[in-house]
């Protein structure tokens, strides 16, 4: 049914774009005819009406007392691309008026809305904030482009086309992350980050705070974590060379981290767009920068490996003594302080364990602690971890390297190696976030010609290759199947030096993972995804994001 109607549609969408270049009237109907097909992420059920509702400076929003902080949040957001200082009002005693009716209904999926738009008012229901919030989003995308722009452009027609929409999410955590380690993003960037996931519904922001190359959050009982761990002297430039001789060096101190108070404003910005942000604290591994700034944490205090220059896995890994965990542990205690995620990432992948295996007194502390082996020596750190998380009342979650020794009881899984070990952790009772490399690393290369594209990771990611990711493998269960939170994108930084190119390899294919995450399974459909990604382009347009072209 779904497919009948968007074709009919598509069509409908080329023959109205060519009409709008010449007949000025037409412009409008184009414009609603446009945004009404090109919801994004699709929603579950969308029918289009006749007529449309013409929002004024005279519109007023009666919301539930409930919903008043997203109505607000609405208000300002489209303040200064209409001009309008639109009045909210209680719902109370409104019902029959026009305008914007935001009301909180029980029953409704969580994250879920009805929207009903028709040429006397727009109804909105929902039984949660971010379904009230999410509702309005849709909104927005009704609207025309123009109303992510920040200042009015002169004879837009603030026109909403009628339509009926139900809508809710297939996933909890659809999410995206981000490396600030290997290139540091300001808080500025980091919250337009921000604010275009929640644009695409996406609610999970994984925000990859420390690696080898730099340590970017204060933590005040450790000064010394961003006083020498946020800078490297220099960075390697071009493509990666194994061969020390042929490195080739930029020559420029690279820093940058974020105070206390950068973080509480990132958090807060995240809140009020239904974002929770979720820090990661890298451990054991991926650390040469706390080793730089407390070396007596190394594996190998003998050697004074710097803040790292270079990309890949280094060999530092702290020492997991007594004295490491508490250091971790009082990280993390101000960590839980910035941070109301319930989860909370602690890494643990790519943890080489050499230093380990060649140092007589860590082999010696895994004898007395009855472990096996080095794998069950990082099993036992990040229990204490999850032991400490589970206390406070948060979830650890850590790359599924976190399986190998011996998953921690209450630890849930992120699977970057391909599905295996999220498959294992559901199997296992555990919950599980999707995030292999094959179709979320978006650090890829998004074009087989490598030539045309900018230097990358490597691998081969295409717009395609995202929208086709099926985060539910067929091996589990349906029982086992509710382990599958979700799924999120990553953006590793080392080859993306600033912010214009992380929105280049994020955009498009964070629109598609937004799909696959929100979207029913059966309605996902390529060719009539990238058509209805055509004119969404023009919002993005407006919104300043440097998208990769669509191939031709
Ligand atoms: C990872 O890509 N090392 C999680």
């Amino acid at each position: 049914m779904y497919s009948t109607m968007y074709s009919i549609l598509t069509v409908r969408v080329s023959r109205v774009v060519s009409f709008a270049l010449a007949v000025c009237s037409a412009q409008l109907a184009t414009t609603a005819t446009l945004s009404a097909q090109s919801v994004m992420p699709r929603p579950i059920r969308q029918e289009t009406r006749t007529g449309q509702y013409l929002l004024t400076g005279r519109t007023v929003i009666h919301t539930a007392p409930a919903f008043r902080r997203v109505a607000t949040r609405f208000v300002r957001d489209i303040a200064d691309p209409t001009g309008f200082d639109l009045t909210i009002a209680n719902a109370s005693g409104a019902a029959a008026s026009g305008g914007i009716h935001l009301r909180r209904v029980a029953g409704l999926p969580r994250e879920g809305y009805k929207l009903d738009v028709t040429s006397a008012r727009i109804d909105i229901q929902a039984s949660d904030s971010a379904g009230a919030f999410y509702a309005l989003e849709t909104v927005k995308q009704l609207l025309p482009p123009a109303i992510y722009r920040t200042a009015p452009v002169a004879g837009t027609t603030w026109s909403v086309p009628a339509v009926s929409i139900e809508d809710a999410p297939r996933f909890p955590w659809r999410g995206a992350h981000l490396d600030v380690a290997r290139h540091f993003s300001s808080k500025g960037f980091v919250k337009k980050y921000i604010d275009l996931l929640a644009r695409h519904k996406l609610n999970r922001f994984h925000w990859h705070l420390t690696d080898d190359q730099g340590w970017r959050i204060a933590i005040a009982q450790y000064p010394k974590l961003t006083e020498m761990g946020s800078c490297r002297e220099q960075t390697m430039v071009g493509p990666y060379q194994s061969d020390p001789a042929k490195r080739v060096f930029d020559g420029k101190r690279h820093c940058g981290f974020y105070t206390q108070d950068d973080i509480r404003e990132v958090v807060a910005y995240a809140a009020d767009r239904m974002v929770t942000v979720v820090p990661e604290i890298e451990m054991p591994g991926h650390v040469q920068s706390v080793i730089h700034a407390y070396p007596e944490l190394s594996s190998r205090p003998d050697s004074a490996p710097g803040v790292l220059q270079i990309w890949g896995v280094s060999p530092f890994i702290l020492n997991p003594t007594d004295a490491s965990v508490q250091f971790m542990q009082n990280v993390l205690r101000e960590v839980l302080t910035l941070f109301p995620s319930p989860w909370i990432h602690v890494g643990g992948d790519e943890a080489t364990k050499e230093q380990w295996k060649n140092n007589p007194q860590i082999q010696e502390r895994i004898r007395s602690l009855g472990l096996k082996d080095e794998h069950e020596m990082q099993s036992w750190f990040i229990k204490q971890m999850d032991t400490f998380l589970t206390a406070q009342n948060r979830r650890l979650i850590g790359w599924d390297e976190i399986l190998e020794g011996g998953l921690a009881p209450n630890a849930t899984v992120m699977s970057w190696r391909g599905m295996a070990g999220g498959i294992a952790a559901a199997k296992s009772g555990h919950d599980v976030v999707m995030a292999p490399g094959s179709h979320t690393y978006f650090d890829h290369y998004q074009s087989r010609d490598k030539a045309r594209e900018p230097l990358a990771f490597g691998g081969f990611t295409p717009l395609d290759s995202a929208y086709a990711f099926e985060p539910v493998p067929p091996s589990l269960t349906p029982e086992e199947a509710k382990h599958v939170l979700g799924a999120q994108a990553q953006v590793w930084t080392e080859y993306i030096p600033n912010s214009r190119q992380v929105e280049y390899m994020a955009y498009p294919r964070l629109v598609a993972l937004s799909e696959v995450l929100w979207s029913p399974r059966a309605a996902r459909d390529f060719s009539d995804f990238r058509t209805r990604l055509v004119p969404h382009l023009a919002r993005l347009d407006a919104l300043d994001v440097n998208y990769r072209p669509l191939d031709r």
